[in-house]
């Protein structure tokens, strides 16, 4: 078919999410998106509680459904397959948007698509910017972390990743142990620019082993560890020993990224560099990045980070290009909290 229409719908982690995108002659185009975040319900707990999302997606999808469908103006009968993320992400949350995707295929007929939530993030610059294949997408968020070489719809080749934490998380966990305010990545980057990223002397990670794995846990320790030494030495922490250590974390992990990336593009020549993830929303990092492309030549490409972060559009675009394929699913697709590209 030349033009396809179809709805997504996303509730793997903390946001529950429905978006109708439409692929035809006049382009690749959002026709609705709507994100519900769960920020505050989890504020109390210092993470996300899987209990509590699982029940808040499945209070929440069908209104996002329904407020897409409004959003575009149309009737079911006018979408041509209902695509939904099947995993990998917290399996209560998953199951409820699996399940509102089945009532509805069940209901009218039209074709079920299960989407690998990876795959939609990496799709996404096909999406905003019409990349081709192959591009290299680095993916840095609070609970994601790899290099992928996207070769097709379907064909993610993994560069490397992080072995243990990943980077949103090692942000936020700094955050914590500085006394900043959640999520963590925002206010450790508006410390960092205040601070002297030479002060302390932080490691960078797996620097010396070849291929582009990356740690970012043993880097938080040496935060903590750098913090009680100041605590102890002048038995507080000032505002500008916060600030120091905020932009000596966030410089290690500017180096990580861009030797790592530099590694990444050398293994696999491409045309693009694609990020996406909250982390990419950090200046420093993002900064960092464009520098390896420009000297590369390579374009860098960060796709509008209401994209770039967790959504449905991009699950329904991954449908796309998965139902072009010929991708279908029926009522038997099940929901995996663990599903690699
Ligand atoms: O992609 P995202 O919204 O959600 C998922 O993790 O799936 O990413 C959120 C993460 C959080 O850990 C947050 O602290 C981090 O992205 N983040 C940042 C910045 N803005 C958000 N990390 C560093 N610098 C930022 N400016
Ligand atoms: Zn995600």
């Amino acid at each position: 078919r030349d033009t396809l229409t179809l709805i997504g719908i996303e509730s793997s982690c903390d946001d529950t999410a429905a978006a109708i995108v439409r692929d035809g002659p006049g382009g690749r185009q959002i026709l609705a998106n709507v994100v519900l975040g769960q920020t505050s319900l989890h504020a109390d707990f210092g993470g996300v509680v899987p209990e509590i999302a699982a029940r808040a997606h499945a209070e929440r999808v069908d209104g996002c459904v329904a407020q897409v469908m409004r959003d575009a103006g149309l009737r079911f009968a006018d979408l041509d397959g209902v695509a939904v993320t099947a995993g990998p992400g917290l399996i209560g949350g998953v199951l409820a948007g699996v399940m509102c995707a089945k009532g509805i295929t069940a209901a009218t007929g039209l074709p079920l698509i299960g989407v690998n939530h990876l795959a939609g993030h990496a799709l996404t610059p096909r999406l905003t910017d019409g990349v081709d294949f192959p591009y290299i997408m680095l993916l840095v968020s609070g609970g994601h972390c790899q290099f992928l070489r996207v070769d097709g719809p379907q064909d993610f080749v993994r560069l490397g990743g992080s072995i243990d934490d990943a980077p949103g998380e090692a942000f936020d966990k700094v955050a914590k142990i500085l006394g900043l305010p959640q999520p963590g990545g925002p206010m450790v980057e508006a410390e960092a620019v205040r601070g002297n990223p030479k002060r302390f002397a932080l490691p960078r990670p797996l620097m010396d082993r070849p291929g582009c794995d990356m740690s970012f846990s043993g880097l938080k320790t040496a935060v903590l560890r750098a913090r009680d030494g100041v605590i102890a030495q002048k038995g507080g922490l000032m505002r500008a020993d916060r600030a120091d250590l905020c932009a000596g974390f966030q410089a290690a992990v500017v180096d990580v990224f861009t030797e790592k990336s530099r590694r990444a593009l050398d293994a696999s020549p491409v045309a693009t560099f694609a990020v996406a993830g909250g982390v990419a929303a950090n200046q420093a990092i993002r900064g960092a990045l464009e520098t390896v492309c420009t000297v590369q030549g390579v374009r860098f490409l960060a796709p509008p980070l209401a994209l770039c972060t967790d959504n449905a559009a991009m699950i329904a675009w991954a449908g796309v290009e998965r139902f072009r394929a010929g991708g279908r699913d029926d009522l038997t697709l099940s929901a995996r909290p663990r599903w690699p590209l």
